[in-house]
Formats: structure tokens, sequence, C-alpha cells
């Protein structure tokens, strides 16, 4: 129905965040809603998906998703250009060790929010919206998507923070899949089995990219929750 289709990418940095905005901006979507903490970066990430689509509008957010006034403020002001977004992907996190006993509780709770509570945010902010995306518009793809790994199933403890935390991430993302995906809405996990790296033949970022968007046009005739890469 409509060509104006917008994508919301919530932790916009150089590598699956950008690897997947500007495939998707490539592929299907002419606006691109980019979010993370530093504005120098944001910068960095319009470019390279401006180079990707030359078409493309970019709105860039210097934002830290866990202050939520800021955020929701900036999804008003996003929302005012580009209209309701049809893909959430949620990619912030905080990608560091964390020494079991010797690590600041607080840093325990500043990641669950990133991943958590701002999650939590989103989803209640945009699962209702994509249900009426999808009984409205045949041609959408509504889909809501989270960057994950194999730290839920397989906790490593020099990084038990993220594990935990990611954890819990996944265990939300499943109450909301079991509940809501029905309703047409694609919500499910991109599974990162090991560290990111260029040089690596899988988890490299184009390579999970381009996997994301094949499990992504299959959503409707093969719905699945997580793919695994
Ligand atoms: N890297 C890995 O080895 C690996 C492996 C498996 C899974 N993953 C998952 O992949 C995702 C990240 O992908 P990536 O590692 O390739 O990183 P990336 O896409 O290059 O960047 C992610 C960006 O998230 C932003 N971010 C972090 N905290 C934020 C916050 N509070 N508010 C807003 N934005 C925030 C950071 O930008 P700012 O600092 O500017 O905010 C960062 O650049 C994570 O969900 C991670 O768990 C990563």
């Amino acid at each position: 129905m409509s060509s104006n289709r917008t994508i919301l990418v919530i932790g916009s940095g150089p590598g699956i965040g950008r690897s997947i905005s500007t495939l998707f901006a490539s592929k299907r979507y002419n606006n691109v809603v980019l979010i993370g903490r530093r504005a120098e970066q944001l910068k960095l990430e319009q470019a390279a998906v401006e180079a990707a689509s030359p078409t493309v509008s970019v709105k860039i957010y210097a934002v830290d998703a866990t202050d939520t006034a800021a955020l929701l403020a900036a999804l008003d002001d996003a929302e005012a250009a580009f209209g309701k977004p049809e893909v959430i992907f949620c990619n912030a996190a905080r990608v560091l060790p964390s020494a079991l006993l010797e690590h600041d509780v607080k840093d325990i709770e500043y990641d669950f929010k990133i991943n958590v509570s701002a999650l939590y945010v989103l989803a209640q902010r945009y699962i209702p919206d994509l249900i009426t995306l999808a009984k409205t518009d045949p041609s959408a793809q509504p889909a809501f998507i989270v960057t994950s790994s194999l730290l839920p199933q397989h906790p490593y403890p020099p990084f038990f923070a993220l594990s935990l935390v990611k954890a819990a991430q996944r265990n939300l993302m499943q109450s909301l899949a079991e509940t809501y995906a029905g309703q047409g809405v694609h919500i499910g996990v991109i599974v990162v089995g090991g560290p990111v790296s260029p040089d690596h033949e899988a988890w490299n970022p184009e390579n999970i990219a381009a996997k994301t968007w094949e499990w992504f046009l299959r959503a409707k005739e093969e719905p699945s929750f997580e793919v695994l890469i």
C-alpha cells in the first residue's frame, strides 16, 4: 500500500548496527532512524546509510536508550517526520568484559536498562502499532527484532553481566513472541554465535545482515523466532 517505509535502529554503531541499517535501507526502507549515544559516531553511521542508498532520508538522535523521556521525545520527533516505523531493530548493548565479584552492581543495572528496560519501553510503544499495521497494510512486514547471542543459553563468566542481561532480554522477547507473533508481527532474535569480527567467515557484520535479511523476508511464509548465525 505504502512505499514510505521506516526502519528504526536503536544502538547504531559500526558493526551489526551499520550492516543492517545499510542493507535494509538499500533493499526496502526509504526512511532510517538511528539512535545511539555518541553524536559524532551517528554522523558516520548516517553517512554510511546515505552511501548505501542515495535516495534515503536519515534522522539521527544522540540519546541514551535508558533515558526513557529522551528516547520517547526522539521517537516522537522521528515519527513526526517519517510516520510510524515498520521495523524496530534493537541492537544496543555494551559488549564488554565484567569480572565476577569485582564488577560494580551499578554497571549490571545499567546494562539491564539498555538491554531489557529500554526494550520493554520500545515494545510498549510499538507492538500495538505493528499489530495495527499488519491488519491494515497487506504489503507491510511489521517486525520487532533484537540482536542476541548464545550468552542466554551459555553464560560466559568473563562476560557474566552481559550474559545475564542477554538472558533476560531473550526471555522478554519469548514472552512477546508467544503473545503477539500470531497477529502478523515478526518478533524475533538474531542469534550471533560468537564474537563479531570483519575477518570471521560467519560472524562478520555483512554476513549477519545478509542472513538477517533472508530470515526477515521469509517471516510471512515461514515465521520463526530466531535465526542462528
Ligand atoms: N560484538 C559482538 O561480538 C557480538 C556478538 C554477539 C552478539 N552481539 C550483539 O550485537 C549487538 C551489537 O552489535 P555490535 O557489537 O556489532 O555493535 P554495533 O552495532 O557496532 O554498535 C552497537 C551500538 O549500540 C550503542 N549503544 C550502546 N549502549 C547504548 C545506549 N545506552 N543507548 C543507545 N545506544 C547504545 C553504541 O553506540 P554509542 O556508544 O554511541 O551509544 C554501539 O555503537 C548487541 O546487542 C550485542 O549483544 C555482539
